[in-house]
């Protein structure tokens, strides 16, 4: 997963001071344990801790690092092996000559495994990682061609960052599906898994793509292809951000100020896209009417909360355009899927623009003969690179694992997408929609600074077995938002139906411990649902309707009735209920138990 973050420096600086400052800058992707290793008079000194980098800092603040002028540091996410010092990163070979970090999973360990310890190494933890540091310890000196003949052994997905005491001048790095970043001054040279670990020192930097391998100086990149070392010419993207760390500020954690800055990033995401006559207009984007007019059917790929904004455009796609479009899992997608038909888009929707399954599928997607537009806030990202078409959710950087601004932005630019689809084929949105949209910002701000959850409801799935959550056409992907926001946040058990669904086994969970909270931001279901809790309530459960009136013990009314409006408002009010159960059950809420912001290891 990105999960684990990586960070490599060579050149005059202290090299432990960079590393620390570069990992800080990951750590909000999720990690476990953390460490460094330098290369110190021929020799190399290693540091590692489990938990927090706080723990490692304390560490090197008693007993300082030697001056040492290249490094690499990793905070690690597990995979293989427990969570404790000696399986943190980085790894070194039997010599101790070599040391490495990696991010990813290698498939072939069992096997490396028994070879190494049939030729005599003695392995010290239980991580594939490792393995890798031993078998640098044969093979050709030049640390770029030993480094490449080991990738070539292994299999799976990795990024791996390796340095070698004999040559203190150079670092090497290999990708194969886990991202690296690089980046060079006159006479310095960077490496991280994320270019945000960069932005204090580097406004440009390079990205290693699959296959690839990097010789990094100071002051001087190498990219080759791994396969045959040939020479690769790569281009420079710009870094994003100005070096300063992000704040939260006044809210206190940065999913409640994601949460607040919605409405910032909404507009930003209609900014010179939806005009105010209501003409949508992506021709900055790179996409014209041509391509549009071209489009005979829609495959969503995503994961997660993309995944459910996905759910809402097949819903809107299919009722404005009448245009057939269904949403994937990406996970199972790449496996299953076998054939699409001529004329087939594939979207892929991704915040991170580096989760793996979703990149997997928008490659199986190009195998299969599809073009690919993809949905994305990192524009630079793998996944926006391979695609034929981006459009750029401008979402503003991300940092709580759990998702806000980005999945509502994710719901408008798909909207947009809709009603570009629409009027390039003169099957126009209702006007009223498209001035929701513009509306929602607004509106939006004022729904946020007058909102209260009643404590009552926050107690009560606070001490809930579980909490389901109803919906049913466009609501069920936002009831499946909502529990998908709960149980990460909260760890509070939760799950969501089609209301449907909910006599034909679900009602058997409902008893007056079990709130059911029932999304209806589409009236064209407020009936139906209706009967859902009534059926729900009359066995004792705490009932909450979103959106239309239904008789609910909580009703949340919602300032604007329009289809797209409703849906973003009603997004809020399941936003917020995740964190407060959370914060009344003690959990961390930007970084919750086990998970990562960017999934990057299948
Ligand atoms: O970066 P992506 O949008 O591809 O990530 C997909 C999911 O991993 C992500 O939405 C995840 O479910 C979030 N933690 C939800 O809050």
């Amino acid at each position: 997963m990105h999960m684990c973050g990586i960070m490599g420096y060579v050149g005059p600086k202290q090299a432990a001071e960079v590393l620390l400052g570069g990992l800080k800058r990951l750590e909000y992707r999720g990690y476990d344990s953390a460490g460094i290793a330098l290369e110190d008079e021929g020799s190399i000194y290693l540091r590692r801790k489990a938990g927090a980098l706080r723990v490692l800092e304390e560490v090197l603040a008693e007993s300082p690092p030697p001056p040492s002028h290249i490094g690499i540091g990793h905070t690690r996410w597990a995979t293989h092996g427990g969570v404790s010092d000696r399986n943190a990163h980085p790894h070194t070979d039997c010599k101790g000559e070599n040391a490495i970090v990696h991010n990813g999973i290698i498939e072939n360990a069992d096997e490396l495994r028994a070879e190494l310890l049939n030729a005599g190494h003695v392995l010290r933890s239980e991580t594939d990682s490792e393995l890798v540091a031993h078998l640098l310890e044969t093979g050709p000196a030049d640390l770029r061609v030993r480094l490449s003949e080991v990738a070539r052994r292994c299999e799976g997905a990795y990024a791996l960052l390796v340095m070698d005491v004999h040559q203190p001048d150079r670092l090497v790095a290999v990708r194969r599906t886990s991202p690296i970043a690089i980046g060079a001054t006159e006479n310095e040279a960077y490496v991280a898994s994320g270019a945000i670990a960069l932005a204090p020192w580097l406004s440009e930097c390079i990205y290693l793509d699959d296959g690839e391998i990097a010789d990094i100086r100071p002051g001087k990149i190498e990219v080759f292809r791994l396969e045959d070392l040939e020479p690769i010419a790569k281009t420079l993207h710009p870094i994003e951000g100005d070096g300063e760390l992000p704040d939260a500020g006044e809210h206190g954690t940065f999913y409640r100020k994601e949460l607040m800055e919605q409405p910032i990033a909404w507009r930003r995401v209609m900014a010179g896209r939806l005009d105010d006559v209501g003409q949508v207009n992506l021709r900055d984007d790179g996409i014209d009417q041509e391509f549009l007019r071209s489009v005979e059917r829609i495959v969503f790929l995503a994961m997660g909360s993309s995944l459910h904004a996905c759910q809402m455009a097949v819903e809107r796609l299919a009722e404005v355009v009448h245009l057939p479009a269904q949403a994937e899992l990406a996970s199972e997608f790449r496996d299953t899927r076998t054939f699409l038909e001529p004329g087939t888009l594939a979207i892929a929707v991704s915040q991170s623009g580096e989760t793996i399954d979703t990149l997997a599928a928008l490659r199986h997607a190009r195998d299969l003969g599809a073009k690919v537009l993809s949905l994305v806030n990192a524009p630079a990202s793998t996944i926006a690179r391979e695609s034929d078409y981006v459009l750029d959710l401008r979402a503003g950087f991300e940092i709580s694992v759990a998702s806000t601004k980005a999945f509502t932005t994710q719901v408008i630019a798909l909207e947009l997408l809709t009603a570009a689809l629409a009027q390039a084929r003169a099957c126009p949105l209702p006007p009223t929609d498209l001035h929701a949209l513009r509306a929602v910002p607004t509106v939006a701000e004022d729904f946020l600074a007058a909102f209260h959850l009643p404590k009552e409801l926050i107690e009560t799935c606070a001490q809930a077995p579980g909490v389901i959550f109803l919906g049913r056409g466009q609501d069920l992907s936002l009831a499946r938002e909502g529990s998908l926001k709960l149980k990460e946040l909260s760890y509070v058990w939760s799950e969501a139906f089609a209301a449907g669904e909910l006599k034909h086994g679900p009602l058997a969970l409902v008893d007056q411990r079990v709130p059911v909270i029932v999304c209806v931001t589409d009236p064209r279901h407020a009936v139906k649902l209706r009967s859902s809790l009534a059926e729900a309530t009359a066995r004792g459960a705490y009932g909450v309707a979103v959106g239309s009136k239904l008789g609910a013990t909580l009703q949340v009314t919602l300032p604007l009735k329009e289809r797209i409006g409703a849906y973003l408002l009603g997004a809020l009010p399941l936003q917020l209920l995740a964190v407060e159960v959370a914060e009344a059950r003690g959990c961390p809420i930007d970084q919750p138990r086990n998970l990562a912001k960017s999934v990057t290891v299948e």
